[in-house]
């Protein structure tokens, strides 16, 4: 069997089920050339948070966009390896923080696995009881619906029940790896 016939998609097969059957059998694929070229993708920053039991939870997710108008989703990907999302599903109602530009060091914060990463973090409770944190630029209380699983990751989508903005404030912007400033 030739490469090429190998490397070919069984009819109707799903592209991850070839890519797993290849198990690699193509071009090694250059990671760091993906990570280097979506960088130039820029975004803002999101920490994602909910209230398990008395205990506050989140973690930051750059992976945050709009899904659909009617009815309000949101879509999200938390990767495998976090420890916060899998507590934040289970509470099943979630409040997605966008940061404001003053607040990268937040980001980091709650960029890390462990600890108390709400330790001297101003929030109150949102309308669905999840952190909204202090000194955000807009938030999004949403209502898990689904995960999708996807690769190294999980697509979740959230259905949006409130939301709110600081006009006044402008945005943290995530782009090749760095943190900027948002200058209309
Ligand atoms: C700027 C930035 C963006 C990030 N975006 C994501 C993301 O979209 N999805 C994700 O799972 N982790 C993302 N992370 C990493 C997580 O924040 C980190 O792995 C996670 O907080 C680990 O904590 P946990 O174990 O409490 O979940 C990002 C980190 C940074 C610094």
């Amino acid at each position: 069997m030739s490469t090429e016939e190998r490397d070919a998609d069984e009819p109707g097969e799903d592209l991850l089920a070839a890519e797993g059957r290849r198990g690699g059998h193509r071009r090694p694929f250059d990671t760091a050339r993906f990570r280097e070229v979506l960088g130039h993708f820029p975004t803002g920053v999101t920490i994602v948070t909910a209230i398990e039991g008395p205990e506050p939870v989140g973690f930051t997710c750059q992976a945050f966009a709009s899904l659909s108008l009617d009815p309000p989703l949101v879509v999200l990907a938390p990767g495998k390896g976090s420890t916060s999302w899998p507590r934040i599903a289970t509470v099943g109602r979630f409040c997605v923080n966008v940061l404001a530009e003053d607040q990268e060091a937040l980001c980091r914060d709650f960029a890390v696995s462990g600890g108390d990463k709400f330790a001297g973090v101003g929030w109150r409770p949102a309308g669905n009881g999840a952190p909204l944190l202090e000194g955000v630029l807009a938030w999004v209380e949403c209502r898990f619906v689904e995960a999708y699983d996807a690769g190294d990751h999980e697509l979740v989508v959230g259905l949006v029940e409130e939301m709110g903005v600081e006009p006044h404030r402008r945005p943290l912007l995530y782009y090749r790896g760095g943190f900027g400033r948002f200058e209309p």
